[in-house]
């Protein structure tokens, strides 16, 4: 397994280009399913969790063709339904295959995808809104068994907000009998460029990005060209990673519009940022003010921003607080940022984080994506060497991330797996 090295403490100078989203991505590679003929998707990310669904896409029959920008996928060929354990185990956004399969080829049996490090992540949601669409559900030995005749629109009303389940439903409606109406739907931007792609593809939706989504089911969709939008999670990370570190970083190919509430925050805490259509520039003197922040679903303060500004509050004057309101366990960098020296105590659901502290590199451990980007921000705020291990958490959901540090001035460094690093490398790594 990879590690990456750090030698602290960093400031960060330049400019960045963030990636294409990772969670528009999935759902929208998903989506290639439901349409006759070949759809070629743009801006997709070099990531871990792409090249798992499109394993999992290959294995149901999808051809898939990756040239050097773009992903050709027809599903015309498909005739497996089932998305087995070893692989939606390994990415639990597998279950987003299940709306669409259900919905073209009226059968799925796809593996539950059981907990992960945040949390039990159950997607009973998702279930019961098929099951009124008029799937026929059933679960055993891990699985959901389904099948249905053509679905039926209706209405579902989500008891609470769920984004895959929100995307699952949409597409599973495109091609449904009649209209269907999702209330107390998800308002994410990734739901919104889902949205755009399947009407691309000739669906009818309306509503997305708001809390009621009207979907016109339609005969058949067809296979579309279509460019993903860009990370607003890496932009937000970088946002507070220059937050934190100190420097004047100009992010590029983002939509600041998408990140208010984690810009909101950032300003409160006296980072200086100024936003244009697709780019914004974040200046910090690493002075930074306490503040208290809780995570909520879109447009709130996202969840996946929770890790990464944790680290940053160890460098704020006085005691922040964040209350984690998504995932009841979204807390597992906290051991680890302790081995640095960070001050911070957990109480349920909310994490009192006490500064300014000075950190001091250390080895530590990786133990899911969004705290392994936080672990990141740690070391490079650091004095001395940092050591993070099992980097493929990382590698689920940033494309190349330490080379996009090392060209603004990081001093960060990869080993591969078993290579050793010369003697050389490890004083320096310029
Ligand atoms: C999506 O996960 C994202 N993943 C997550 O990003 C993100 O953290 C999360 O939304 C919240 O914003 C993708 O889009 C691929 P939820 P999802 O369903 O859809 C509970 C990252 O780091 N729930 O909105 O799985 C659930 O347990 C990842 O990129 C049910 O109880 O999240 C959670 O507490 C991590 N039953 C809450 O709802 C269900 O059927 C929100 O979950 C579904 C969800």
């Amino acid at each position: 397994m990879d590690k990456i090295f750090i030698e602290g403490p960093n400031q960060l100078f330049g400019k960045v280009s963030i990636s294409g989203a990772k969670n528009a991505a999935l759902p929208i590679l998903a989506s290639s399913l439901l349409a006759k003929n070949t759809s070629i998707f743009k801006n997709i990310p070099k990531l871990g969790d792409v090249k798992t669904i499109l394993i999992l896409l290959k294995h149901l029959g999808v051809q898939v063709e990756v040239t050097q920008d773009a992903i050709k996928l027809c599903s015309d060929a498909v005739q497996r339904f089932e998305a087995p354990y070893d692989l939606v185990k390994t990415m639990r956004a597998s279950i987003l295959v299940l709306g669409p399969l259900i919905a073209r080829f009226h059968r799925a049996v796809v593996s539950l995808p059981g907990g992960c490090a945040i949390g039990q992540r159950p997607v009973n949601l998702h279930l019961d809104a098929l099951q009124k669409l008029g799937a026929e559900i059933k679960l055993q030995n891990g699985y959901v068994y389904a099948k249905s005749k053509r679905l039926i629109g209706t209405k579902i009303k989500f008891e609470s907000v769920t984004v895959t389940g929100t995307e699952n439903i949409m597409m599973a409606a495109t091609l449904a009998k009649g209209g269907t109406q999702i209330v107390n739907a998800a308002c994410e931007p990734e739901v919104i460029d889902l949205a755009n792609a399947l009407n691309a593809m000739g669906a009818r939706i309306s509503g997305a990005g708001t809390r009621v989504i009207e979907v016109e089911g339609v005969e058949a969709l067809q296979g579309v060209n279509y460019s993903v939008m860009s990370d607003r999670i890496e932009a937000g990370t970088f946002l507070i990673a220059v937050s934190a570190t100190g420097g004047d970083v100009l992010i590029q190919n983002c939509n600041p519009k998408y990140l208010s509430a984690a810009i909101d925050v950032l300003k409160k805490a006296g980072v200086k940022i100024q936003e244009q259509v697709s780019s914004m520039r974040v200046q910090s003197n690493g002075d930074l003010t306490a503040i208290k922040v809780e995570t909520e679903p879109y447009p709130g303060f996202p969840t996946d921003l929770q890790a990464q500004l944790m680290a940053m509050l160890t460098q704020a004057n006085g005691k922040s607080v964040i209350y984690e309101n998504i995932f009841e366990n979204r807390f597992n960098h906290v051991a680890e940022m302790q081995r640095m020296g960070a001050k911070i105590r957990i109480q349920d659901h909310k994490a009192h984080i006490f500064g300014k502290t000075p950190l001091t590199g250390a080895p530590l451990m990786a133990t899911d994506l969004r705290a392994s980007a936080s672990l990141v921000i740690g070391g490079l705020v650091a004095k001395g060497r940092t050591e993070i291990s099992r980097v493929y958490h990382l590698d689920r959901g940033y494309e190349a991330l330490e080379e996009k540090l090392k060209v603004l001035g990081a001093n960060i460094f990869r080993q591969k797996e078993g290579k050793e690093v010369a003697n050389a490398e490890r004083v320096s790594f310029l």
